[in-house]
């Protein structure tokens, strides 16, 4: 009977119980057995038989009863893997940032380190250093917005270079992303815009010309586009390049205003107390948005900054 008992047992404590009181140290088995001695050879085999068996059934019942206890929990939590997720609205990058993290990846690969510059400009490094002195008329080829203390918004990124050949002197080998402002809104002109600019420096042995200016946009041209890109030049004015271009990038049947650039004016780099007998070298300067509406094939640079969800989601990026 005390198998039916152990049978019967329902909760693991209970069973624990039981079980000590035949294996524990005063148990009833556990005495039994140190009796052994006393017993004959028959009732030796049998009391053993009968030790194991107890054993097992005290094991296999604990098993059952935890199986038992595993199962109800089990009922309790059901899980329908069958059911839906919920759907999850995860975010993405902003396009112009997807593209600027292509274009910062692409001058990196290139050698170029990445500097940053202030929003807020003196005129000495927006205009005067850049070889655009005060009354120069080049500066009517930027509207710009004025500070009552004589400070202007950035209008160019090229403010960013004199500031790097101020502190890194030559050789130097920069480039720069940032935002720029100037007085004017169309489809393709947004009062504040990004701008990626470029300078490379070297020794004049080193004969950094203007064929390597060229190519060295081509290579970037093509990675960023992931084509072979053609491009025309066409003779341009910058006060602080000399010789001055622009260049025109083949797109579908089009030919499109990519970028502009040419050799560093030597003032520009007297300017930042770098010899222009020791040193030359070419500057570069595109719209960055102007460069991912390309890419996208947008024809309205303000969609990028309308903040419209919908048109984010759907714009393919
Ligand atoms: N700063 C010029 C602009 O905003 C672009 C530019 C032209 C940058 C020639 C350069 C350069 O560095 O060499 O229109």
């Amino acid at each position: 009977m005390l198998k039916e008992k152990i049978k019967n047992i329902e909760s693991l404590e209970e069973l624990q119980e039981l079980y000590t009181s035949v294996f524990g140290k005063n148990g009833t088995m556990t005495v039994r057995l140190k009796d052994m001695k006393n017993l004959g050879n028959d009732e030796r085999a049998e009391l053993n038989r009968e030790n194991t068996e107890l054993r097992e059934l005290f094991k296999s019942r604990q098993v059952e009863i935890e199986n038992a206890v595993l199962n109800a929990e089990l009922s309790k939590q059901k899980l329908d893997v069958s059911l839906d997720a919920e759907p999850k609205n995860r975010g993405t990058l902003h396009p112009l940032t997807q593209s600027l993290k292509e274009v910062v990846a692409i001058f990196e690969s290139m050698g170029y380190t990445m500097m940053t510059g202030p929003e807020i400009e003196d005129d000495w490094h927006n205009f005067t250093a850049l070889n655009t002195p005060e009354y120069h008329p080049a500066r009517d080829m930027q509207d710009t917005f004025f500070l009552e203390n004589g400070n202007v918004m950035r209008t160019q990124t090229s403010a960013i270079q004199i500031r790097a050949m101020e502190k890194f002197g030559a050789p130097i080998k920069m480039f720069a992303v940032g935002k720029t402002y100037r007085k004017e809104m169309d489809a393709t002109h947004a009062p504040s815009f990004g701008q990626i600019e470029g300078l490379y420096i070297d020794t004049v042995e080193k004969n950094i010309n203007l064929s390597a200016f060229i190519g060295t946009l081509r290579a970037f041209a093509s990675k960023y586009f992931e084509r072979e890109v053609e491009f025309r030049i066409r003779p341009s004015y910058f006060p602080f390049t000399d010789p001055s271009v622009e260049i025109d990038m083949k797109w579908g049947n089009k030919w499109l205003e990519l970028l502009c650039g040419g050799m560093v004016h030597p003032n520009v780099l007297r300017n930042c107390g770098i010899d222009p007998n020791k040193y030359q070298g070419f500057a570069f300067g595109f719209g960055w948005d102007r460069l991912a509406m390309v890419k996208y094939g947008l024809n309205d640079l303000r969609a990028f900054y309308d903040g419209d969800v919908r048109w984010l989601k759907n714009s393919g990026f």
